[in-house]
């Protein structure tokens, strides 16, 4: 009876740290290996309509496993870019009346092409490609070949 009992107490224990495990070793392989991201195909998603965009309108989504925003500026063109903070990865909001982007984390502030106008970050949001089709609007990243 007491055999069983220590028995089972060292499979619950034993499944405990397995999942324990899982748990720490998953994000670190997730780190250490990213997604791969083909050379020869740009990766190219959905994003909204453009009946949905309004002017001085900007609309979040997810892109290459991170926080991406579409922007409709009031003359009409779009942009998209990552809403990753380049500092210590927060979301940047959107700032329609002034036309930049700003992070709640630490005050960075990014002009509408992504450049830094305010630190502490030191590189510029990464810009993506958007592109119509009818009334479609799609963003995709091209990738560079060196
Ligand atoms: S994470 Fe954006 S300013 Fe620090």
């Amino acid at each position: 009876m007491a055999t069983n009992r220590r028995q089972f107490l060292n499979r619950v224990l034993t499944a405990g740290v397995t999942v324990l495990a899982g748990y720490v070793v998953y994000p670190v392989i997730r780190f250490l290996i990213p997604p791969s991201v083909s050379s020869d195909e740009p990766t190219k998603v959905f994003v909204t309509t453009t009946d949905e965009m309004k002017p001085n309108s900007a609309k979040f989504f997810r892109f290459l496993d991170r926080p991406a925003v579409l922007v409709r500026l009031p003359n009409g063109d779009y942009k998209a870019l990552s809403a990753k903070c380049t500092h210590l990865g927060c979301t940047v909001e959107f700032k329609p009346a002034k036309d930049f982007f700003y992070c709640n984390c630490h005050g960075s502030e990014f002009d509408i092409n992504g450049k830094v106008l305010k630190g502490p970050a030191a590189l510029p949001l990464p810009v993506y490609v958007v592109s119509l089709s009818g009334n479609k609007i799609f963003v995709s990243i091209q990738n560079r070949i060196a």
